[in-house]
């Protein structure tokens, strides 16, 4: 009998969706390499793509688009419920409970998942995020805009104007690489809840909730933190080899399955350059920074495989975007619910609940002692 524990390595289902080739560094969505899809695609055809297994047609994207851009609207309970949270509320705790009222409105007891909740949840989850971070920064919320694409509305519905062409592109490009990653920690959960045929909003909510940890979605927050408390360029030699030698791990640095670059990592990479470039000021700041933990990280950790993985460059380009630190972890949410949204479907077609077993090394037989004679 053997534990593997993390379930590393464990294969849990087969999927067609995407593929990480983790000694190479190569990663694809249905067959289509991400260095493609970032170059030529959109959020809204990769959506289509994860979700439908195929690049849609003109009728089919605009079809999807249309459906979109229809649904992004939030209920007047969603914005009352936003409204009533404490503005120093873990944005990841909004998100979730925010889901959990959409569940709630759309009234699933059981078992369903329709093309509406799907286009649903894909929609609305920028809406949610830019509206806490309205109220949060004291200013009116933005109602989103129907002429505006997916990652061009997100932008401007946070910062309240629209995005350059460059900030446009890079906000599709970064939510194109965050949309899946095979059998990731908040997917499985995800998958956990749907195997009992529980309903889409529950099994999101689990994907949220195992996004929120450091050591998956929210490390990205903890990378730009770092950078920040590294402060100088100079200082970066001296406080990684501090964080190593006290057994500390540099965030954004490492993953399960890449034993190389991360290749999400290496596009990010060239946004979060121009973009510190074009912004100049602390983003340069910050990213001149990063580049250094990058070069004295790989010096320190590369010969073990841990190089960057994708949350140590997006955390420059969503504070490039607008993006409060505390909210990163909610922009990877609203890119990975589509891949929740599409290993959920794929699994349930032949559906098993997900039961495995726990080795017991306890005692048994135990003689039970009344309370007042213990
Ligand atoms: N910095 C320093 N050391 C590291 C790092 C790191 N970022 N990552 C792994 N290691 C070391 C561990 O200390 C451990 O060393 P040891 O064998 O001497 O104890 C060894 O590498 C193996 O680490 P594990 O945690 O067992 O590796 P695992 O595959 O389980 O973990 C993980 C992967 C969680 C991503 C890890 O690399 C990590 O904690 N990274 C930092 C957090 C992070 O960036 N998370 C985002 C990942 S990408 C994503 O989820 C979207």
């Amino acid at each position: 009998m053997e534990i593997k524990k993390g379930l590393e390595d464990v294969y849990v289902k087969e999927t067609e969706i995407t593929y990480i080739d983790g000694e190479l560094g190569r990663l694809y969505y249905r067959g289509y390499s991400i260095y493609d899809l970032a170059e030529f695609s959109n959020f809204e055809e990769t959506s289509y793509l994860i979700l439908y297994g195929k690049l849609p047609n003109i009728f089919e994207y605009e079809n999807f688009v249309r459906s979109l851009k229809e649904s992004r609207s939030i209920s007047n309970g969603l914005r009352e419920f936003l409204k009533s949270v404490k503005k120093d509320a873990n944005p990841m705790d909004v998100l979730r409970t925010a889901v959990s009222i959409m569940g709630l409105e759309e009234n699933t007891h059981v078992y369903s998942i329709s093309d509406q909740s799907i286009v649903n949840l894909i929609s609305k989850f920028p809406t949610i995020v830019a509206y806490y971070i309205r109220l949060k920064r004291d200013l009116e919320p933005v109602e989103p805009d129907p002429e505006l694409s997916h990652a061009s509305n997100f932008l401007y519905m946070v910062n309240g104007s629209k995005p350059s062409e460059e900030e446009s592109k890079a906000m599709d490009v970064a939510m194109i690489l965050h949309m899946d990653h095979e059998m990731n920690a908040s997917t499985f959960a995800s998958l956990v809840v749907a195997s009992t045929l529980s309903d889409l909003y529950s099994s999101i909510i689990a994907g949220i909730s195992a996004l929120k940890g450091p050591l998956h979605g929210g490390a990205n927050y903890e990378a730009l933190k770092m950078f920040r408390e590294i402060g100088d360029v100079d200082n970066v030699e001296k406080y990684i080899l501090t964080k190593l030698s006290n057994k500390q791990r540099i965030m954004g640095f490492g993953h399960r399955v890449y034993k190389t670059y991360d290749p999400r990592a290496r596009i990010l990479k060239t946004y979060a350059k121009l973009l510190a470039e074009k912004k100049g000021g602390e983003i340069k700041k910050l990213y001149d920074i990063a580049e250094k933990v990058e070069e004295i990280g790989i010096k320190y950790l590369g010969s073990r495989g841990i190089y960057p993985n994708v949350d140590f460059y997006s955390s420059i380009v969503f504070y490039s975007l607008g993006f409060e630190p505390e909210f990163f972890p909610t922009v990877f949410a609203s890119a990975r619910v589509t891949g929740w949204i599409a290993h959920i479907l794929e699994y349930v077609k032949d559906n098993k609940i997900i039961r495995p077993k726990a080795y017991y090394k306890g005692e048994v037989g135990r003689k039970y002692i009344p309370l007042d004679s213990r």
